[in-house]
């Protein structure tokens, strides 16, 4: 049977103390709330309902890619009057109701499933997933009688006996639709928070004499609610040794899994090896037998196989072949490509270009708007002169090409094939193929000035020798 599910994603998340809506924080890189939907979709929902009310539109520009309809809470006057404004869009939809909160990110498919699946087994008018968790401080208390559940307390309104229940609400739940569109209309708001709870359906069940069942959540983590920063650092910690475990059965090395973070949009082949304070930001993706040296930070960028990247470089959006090598201290921006067997070596900034197969630029230069040939020699040193204070301008260097250390090539300006420009030299027309450009202060060379200033100045201090 199918389901319909309902996220909760309104309210704000004053206790994150935030200028940005809870759900739109991130764990492992991705918005709450999207790693709510993704648990879902391989329950394959008849639909999905998202509920949403502070900075709905920032919120719906990050599930842009779901397929759910929205609906809004204009005022957020508690879960259960957050579910009510769900009702018109359920009434067609079959099957039963899913209840979420988008604040808890960790769930995995395999629970939801269990969740659903005892609900239809027990043919209950709601079916509650709970959680035993380490401390239960912050959640709703289970009240449990001789037969089952009876209702649940919220922390505000708990007594000091139900604050030590150590069975919590996850706040998720399932369904018969018919008794949800029943029995939302008879919530109470006379509580502590003065607010619709949607749990309070659990009482109302059991006062019409309807079936209530539970589900404990095997692993509590899962289950974690996340109302604060410090939720927020935990989750992320489970998160990502969840993530390392995964990466590692998948034949990747990870010599200090603590210290290294992967994106839950990266992707990573096996004999890959991460080394301490790692981070694959984005969707990047490495290929087989990388090895990423410690202190790196690659974001949105694809490498093939066999890349190098070595210690402390800043990778952005950028594409590496096989068995290219980066840094150590390299900065590569948005928009680098770098060929087959590149080489990128320390304090070298690269930006919009391209690097051909096995050309290299090893030490100290700038590379910005320049489409570079095969076989390129960069010498240390060396600048694309690439903005002239009002626009960026392109610089070409074809195959072969040899430019020597300290050379300034002021775009727009094109080395042909095989060229070579010395040292040392301002290269401000187009050179053509097999040409030497060189432009240099003739060397003045004096001889004798050395000594004679040695000379002056052991007499003025005798004792310097
Ligand atoms: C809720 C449950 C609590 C449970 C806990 C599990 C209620 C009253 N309490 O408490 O029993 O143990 O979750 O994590 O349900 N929301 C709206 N509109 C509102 C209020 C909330 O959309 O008017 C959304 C929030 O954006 C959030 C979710 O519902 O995603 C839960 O709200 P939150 O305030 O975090 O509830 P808790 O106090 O954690
Ligand atoms: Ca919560």
């Amino acid at each position: 049977m199918k389901l319909t599910i309902i996220i909760l994603a309104a309210g704000m998340g004053t206790r994150m103390r935030s200028a940005v809506a809870k759900v739109l924080h991130t764990l492992a890189g991705k918005p709450l709330i999207r790693h709510v939907l993704d648990a879902i979709a391989p329950l394959g929902p008849e639909k999905t309902v998202l509920v949403l009310g502070h900075q709905a539109d920032r919120v719906r520009s990050v599930v842009e890619a779901y397929d759910v309809e929205v609906v809004y809470q204009a005022e957020q006057r508690g879960t259960g009057h957050a579910v009510r404004q769900a009702v018109d869009v359920i009434a067609s939809t079959p099957g039963p109701v899913m209840v979420l909160c988008a604040d808890t990110p960790l769930l995995t498919p395999d629970t939801l499933r269990s969740l659903a699946d005892a609900h239809f087994r027990s043919g209950a008018a709601v079916t509650v997933m709970t959680a035993m968790p380490d401390d239960p401080a912050g959640y709703g208390r289970i009240v449990r009688g001789r037969a089952g559940v009876l209702r649940i307390v919220e922390e505000k309104d708990a007594t000091a006996a139900q604050k030590k229940i150590g069975e919590v609400n996850t706040g998720i739940y399932c369904f018969e639709k018919k008794f949800l569109l029943s029995v939302l209309g008879g919530l109470k708001n006379k509580n502590a928070q003065g607010e619709y709870y949607l749990p309070d359906t659990i009482a109302l069940a059991r006062k019409g004499k309807r079936k209530v069942a539970a589900v404990i959540c095997p692993d509590p983590d899962e289950a974690m609610g996340i109302n604060s920063r410090f939720d927020l650092s935990q989750a992320e910690m489970i998160l990502q040794s969840r993530n390392n475990v995964r990466w590692m059965m998948e034949g990747v090395t990870l010599i200090d899994p603590a210290t290294v973070f992967i994106s839950d949009e990266a992707a990573i082949g096996k004999d890959t090896v991460l080394y301490p304070n790692v981070r694959l930001e984005g969707k990047t993706t490495l290929g087989e037998g990388c090895t990423v040296y410690p202190g790196s930070r690659v974001v949105d960028s694809a490498c093939g196989n066999g890349v190098t990247i070595k210690d402390c470089c800043v990778i952005e959006n950028s594409r590496i072949a096989d068995k290219a090598s980066v840094g150590p201290f390299a900065h590569l921006r948005p928009g680098t490509v770098l060929g087959p067997n590149a080489r990128i070596g320390n304090f070298v900034e690269v930006k919009k270009s391209v690097i051909g197969e096995g050309s290299k630029a090893n030490h100290l230069a700038y590379i910005g708007d320049a489409t570079v040939g095969k076989d390129v020699n960069i010498g240390a040193g060396v600048i694309t002169c690439n903005y002239d204070g009002f626009q960026k301008h392109q610089t070409i260097i074809d195959d072969g090409v040899f430019v020597g250390s300290d050379s300034q090539l002021v775009a727009p300006v094109r080395i042909g094939k095989d060229a070579l420009v010395a040292a040392g030299s301002t290269v401000t027309r187009d050179v053509p193929a097999e040409a030497l450009a060189i432009s240099r202060v003739p060397l003045d060379v004096r001889e004798g000035v050395s000594g004679r200033r040695k000379r002056m100045k052991q007499k003025k201090d005798p004792k310097t020798k």
